[in-house]
């Protein structure tokens, strides 16, 4: 155990400072190379993705727009109606856009099959998913073209990621017990 932080401890360190700098780079060249013409607009999904964001954005050498979006979390009674609905929509038109969605982690893949949903009918130039983690239990979505690392299946928390709100703020991902 290295820390404590509330009630459960960090177990491992999973991904290191330096390894999420070295990745975000190489994430940073491939959407640079990925988007040679057409306007881009990275939308990040609140909250997880505040980190990974703020460090991708400075590693993609091309103009583009930043916004934010943040889908309410459903419980599992709900999720199977398919709906979602946006707290914070963004307030820039996707349409014609190349529309980037950063997110934190993939798990089940449900929070974004949802959004997908709702992001396709305003009919952006392109749709695509940008992932620092995925666990890969979902089915791939089409959407998904840059994910950073290929996650274990252990509860992750840092650089964005929380467990009951606590430890996004960590420079590092870690598995807590
Ligand atoms: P999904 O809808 O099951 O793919 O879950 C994705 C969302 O669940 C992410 O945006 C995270 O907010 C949260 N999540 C999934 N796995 C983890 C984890 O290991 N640590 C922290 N949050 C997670
Ligand atoms: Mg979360």
């Amino acid at each position: 155990m290295i820390r404590r932080v509330g009630a459960r401890p960090i177990v491992r360190v999973v991904y290191d400072a330096e390894a999420l700098d070295l990745r975000v780079r190489e994430l940073g060249a491939e959407i640079t190379a990925a988007y040679p013409s057409g306007d881009l607009l990275l939308v990040g999904l609140l909250k997880g993705s505040f980190m990974f964001l703020a460090d991708l954005v400075r590693r993609i050498e091309r103009p583009m727009q930043v916004d934010f979006l943040r889908a309410s979390s459903y419980g599992a009674g709900k999720e199977s109606s398919g709906e979602v609905e946006l707290l914070y929509d963004p307030e820039t038109p996707l349409q014609n856009k190349h529309v980037l969605l950063v997110e934190d982690i993939i798990d089940s893949g449900r929070t974004l099959n949802r959004l997908l949903t709702v992001l396709r009918s305003r009919a952006p130039a392109s749709l695509s998913v940008c992932a620092l983690l995925d666990k890969q239990l979902a089915e791939p979505l089409p959407e998904t073209r840059f994910v950073g690392f290929k996650a274990p299946t252990a509860f992750l928390v840092g650089y964005g990621l929380d467990h009951a709100e606590d430890f996004r703020h960590l420079p590092f991902i870690a598995e807590v017990g």
